[in-house]
């Protein structure tokens, strides 16, 4: 603990003095910012441990100032306790909703309480746990599923991964497809290389680690993410250990802000484990009745295997051209509130497929990609707002 780095944010000089002495006493290395705008350009050039901030801060909204904070790939992982004057839970929760860690109160307990949080917070990493991030610190794992194959489920992930990372340019966003036997996102974003999951699990597992992949991984042109693409073909596909996906997709928990995985519809002793770790659920329901009985039986299995309902984010897809049900039909029968729906997009999405682009890219214009635009920030808010309970 002795050493850390921590950043004091406090307009009120007389505040701000007190906390810098006695964390300097206390042998920590102590930044200090009068502003909310001086504190986001030291956290992001001295890349403090742990920003203590007063949410109370003229320039800037405290919610504001911590989302960005936590977007920005060099701070999300910093612990942020609020030391506020206010203690209406209202500006807790906000301070909280948005990623703070803690919310203290100003008062004569505030000292010990706060080296208590110290205390805590700098222990959650113990160096002799190879696995030893505190939840908080891993990415979001964000993964696509759906009951039947042909709904859109690849072509919507790599789409609103896309949408995730432009609107999160300075974060980390890999998309990994994990269908087996054969993946189909290197097709759809256009890599022809041979660095896949196959060629990755043959790997000895100490090679495959965080550096590994921030520097291998392809970033296909347009889509901005890096992308670990999925089998090749079946041969390969069917002999792959689940036990070497899982520690590569653990890898990547630490190496990235945001993991999105293409499952497909399969719910294997691979992908269960996946879906039960996961931030946030994305379910593809496309407008078909088949497809909507299956994705009831799919749901109803996720509920027996303790999947809470608040990480589903049930995506409608009009994948084809057909009217099919209505979303208060598809709803009543899933028994799940859908969020978005996508519309058919006829040939315009096969297009932009076969050339290898993005929807947003090639018709910016269009419903859909102001659809996908929205259903990216909507799910990244929803994935942090179960983070931060
Ligand atoms: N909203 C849509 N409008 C038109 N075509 C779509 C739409 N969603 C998906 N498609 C098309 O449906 C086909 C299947 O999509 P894909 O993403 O491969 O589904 P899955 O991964 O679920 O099997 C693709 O050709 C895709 O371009
Ligand atoms: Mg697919």
């Amino acid at each position: 603990m002795v050493g850390k780095k921590i950043l004091i944010v406090d307009e009120n000089a007389a505040s701000r003095n007190f906390l810098v002495n006695t964390l300097r006493e206390k042998q920590f290395k102590v930044l200090e910012a009068a502003s909310g705008k001086e504190a986001l350009i030291i956290s992001w050039r001295d890349e403090p441990d742990l920003v203590l901030f007063d949410p109370v801060l003229s320039d800037i909204k405290a919610e504001e100032f911590i989302q960005k904070l936590r977007s920005n790939s060099r701070t999300s992982h910093t612990h942020l306790i609020a030391l506020s004057s206010d203690p209406s839970p209202t500006r807790k929760e906000a301070c909280l909703k948005a990623g703070a860690d803690e919310y203290l109160i100003k008062s004569s307990q505030a000292i010990p309480a706060l080296e208590e949080s110290l205390t805590r917070l700098f222990s959650d990493k113990k160096a002799s746990e190879p696995v030893s991030k505190n939840q908080k610190d891993l990415g979001l794992l964000i993964v696509f599923l759906s009951a039947k194959g042909g709904t859109g489920t690849s072509s919507l992930c790599a789409n609103l991964a896309m949408n995730i990372k432009q609107s999160q340019p300075d974060a980390r966003v890999v998309v990994a497809d994990l269908i087996l036997p054969i993946g189909s996102i290197g097709q759809i974003v256009g890599y022809e290389g041979n660095l896949n999951l196959i060629t990755v699990a043959d790997l000895p597992s100490g090679q495959t680690n965080e550096e590994f992949f921030h520097k291998n991984l392809p970033s296909p042109e347009l889509w901005q993410f890096q992308l670990l693409a999925g089998s090749p073909d079946p041969q390969h596909g069917n002999v792959l250990k689940g036990e070497r996906i899982e520690q590569i997709v653990d890898v990547l928990r630490y190496a990235y802000d945001f993991i999105i995985l293409d499952l497909g519809r399969s719910l294997s002793r691979i992908s269960l484990p996946l879906i039960q770790k996961a931030d946030l659920i994305t379910l593809i329901v496309s407008t078909d009745q088949s497809t909507i009985q299956l994705t009831k039986t799919v749901w109803d299995y996720l509920q027996t295997q303790g999947i809470d309902h608040q990480k589903i984010y049930a995506i409608l897809n009009r994948a084809v051209g057909l009217e099919g049900l209505t979303k208060a039909e598809a709803e009543e029968i899933i028994g799940l509130t859908i969020k978005t729906t996508l519309p058919y997009m006829g040939s315009n999405f096969a297009l932009a497929n076969n050339l290898n682009q993005p929807i947003t890219t090639k018709y910016p214009t269009d419903t859909a990609s102001i659809i996908f635009k929205e259903t990216a920030g909507d799910m990244l808010r929803q994935a942090r707002r179960l983070r931060a309970r």
